[in-house]
């Protein structure tokens, strides 16, 4: 068996897998990050994280200079250092259809079971569809010279962007899914700093394990949908999404985390996991299950045309020519990921319908810009606001919340603004003379 401290591999240094990599070095293991792309690699060596995530380039420069952490793109490398081997590579929605593309989950763990000629551990990571981690047992056992003495695990990863580290080191819970003690031995032997924290721990079979990812996602995306629908109704009705929100969430069995109605959820998880889910779910012959994630998936679209509807009739009904700024472009503050942004989709609405969209992010103008070169970026709120017609708030930062609305009057052209977050003071920005509008909420 493996020693009490076993050496950790983490294939795939993105997002997650780089958190990853760092935080079981803070943990006090020695650690080795692998990645093909060597330009990531290079970076994470020279202690530069190529992405926005509060602590964590800190964490990686302290965790380099300890000597438990380097980086590699070499596979031959991973597979004589590591006891347990972790796979973060990414599952993007594949181009043409909702299923997830398992593509680079299928290369690493065939690079790495081609390549492992000892006991060991691979523990995948990634968001898949259900039934992955058995096919891929099957497929591990095939091309591992030491055939069953190769094992699988799967250990889903629940981290929030923006809060990466903290979640990493200190989880709601740890599930594990293990198809035999000696898997189970080795994650907890990983495990063990986080566990005597007194974590709560899940120990399952491998389909739970994979469906325990999704189905979260899944809930969090509709709770978000669900108070974004219950604000498509306010609006017909006169009422106010902010305080029923806040009359719901006082009954502790809704809780009012995930509840804050705007413009829905982006990013690189929610949308294309509740997406590939309906369709595994499809492909299981239990579509119907899970059919209403597809209504959940078109009230958050919904969200996104409601506000280009409202800049559009605060620009007085036609947006052809109008100055707009579009405050934020991330998919959620203190993150610079522009994936599935519904922040950057409105802006792009917005230039299709002949606006002149003036983009500013405090973190995610660079990755913005790749993604839509046609909009006019720049770097900071006083900028992007000048001559605006309309102020369209997309991500809630945290600048702009603090934002002074008598301040911000003096530099537009006219006093109009749209909340697509319920990140402003209404009463303050009517009181200093703005046309204020937010989704879900009564003019
Ligand atoms: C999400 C999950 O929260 C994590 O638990 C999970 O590990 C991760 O996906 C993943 O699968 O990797 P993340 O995408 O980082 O994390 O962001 P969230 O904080 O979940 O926010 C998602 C979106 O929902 C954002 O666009 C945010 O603006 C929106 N949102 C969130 C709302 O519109 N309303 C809310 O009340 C909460």
């Amino acid at each position: 068996p493996i020693a009490e401290r076993p050496r950790i591999t983490v294939v795939g240094v993105g997002y997650l897998g780089a958190t990853h990599a760092v935080c079981m070095a803070a943990l006090g293991f020695d650690v080795l990050g692998v990645d093909v792309d060597e330009r990531k690699v290079a970076e994470l060596a020279a202690g530069r994280v190529p992405f926005f995530e509060p602590g964590l380039q800190a964490k990686l420069s302290e965790m380099l200079a300890t000597g438990r952490l380097a980086f590699t793109t070499e596979f031959d490398e991973a597979a004589r250092f590591g006891d347990v081997h972790f796979v973060c590579v990414g599952t993007p929605q594949a181009g043409d259809s909702d299923a997830a593309d398992l593509a680079f989950v299928d290369q690493a763990f065939e690079a790495l079971a081609s390549r492992i000629d000892r006991r060991a551990l691979l523990v995948g990571k990634s968001t898949v569809p259900i039934g992955t981690a058995e096919r891929l047992t099957r497929m591990v056992r095939e091309r591992s010279p030491i055939g069953d003495r190769l094992e699988l695990a799967w250990n889903p990863e629940f981290l929030r962007e923006g809060f990466a580290v903290e979640d990493t080191l200190h989880p709601d819970r740890l599930v594990f899914g293990v198809a035999s003690e000696w898997a189970e031995r080795q994650l907890r032997a990983v495990y063990a700093p986080i566990l005597a924290q007194g974590t709560p721990l899940v120990v399952a079979d491998l389909p739970t394990a994979e469906l325990v990812k999704v189905a979260a996602n899944s809930f969090l995306a509709t709770k978000i949908s669900y108070i974004n629908a219950m604000a498509e109704v306010c609006e017909a009705t006169g009422a106010d999404v902010d305080l029923l929100a806040a009359a719901l969430s006082h009954d502790a069995r809704i809780g009012g985390r995930f509840l804050k109605p705007g413009l829905g959820f982006g990013g690189g998880c929610l949308p294309k996991d509740i997406r590939a889910f309906a369709h595994r779910a499809e492909e299981l012959g239990v579509g119907e299950a899970v059919a209403f994630l597809h209504q959940v998936d078109d009230i958050n679209t919904r969200r996104r045309l409601r506000m280009v509807d409202l800049v559009r009739e605060l620009a007085g009904g036609d947006l052809d020519g109008a100055r707009i700024a579009a405050l934020g472009a991330a998919f959620k503050p203190d993150s610079d990921d522009v994936r599935d942004a519904p922040a950057l989709d409105v802006a792009r609405m917005l230039s299709l319908e002949g606006a002149h969209v003036v983009v500013y992010d405090p973190e995610a103008n660079a990755n913005a810009h790749r993604a839509y070169p046609d909009l006019d970026y720049v770097d900071s709120l006083a900028e992007a606001v000048t001559d605006a017609d309309v102020v369209a708030l997309l991500t809630e930062w945290r600048e702009f919340g603090e934002a002074d609305p008598e301040a911000l009057g003096e530099l537009v052209g006219r006093r109009r603004i749209v909340d697509g977050r319920h990140a402003l003071d209404a009463d303050a920005y009517r009181g200093a003379g703005w046309e204020f509008r937010a989704l879900g909420r009564p003019a």
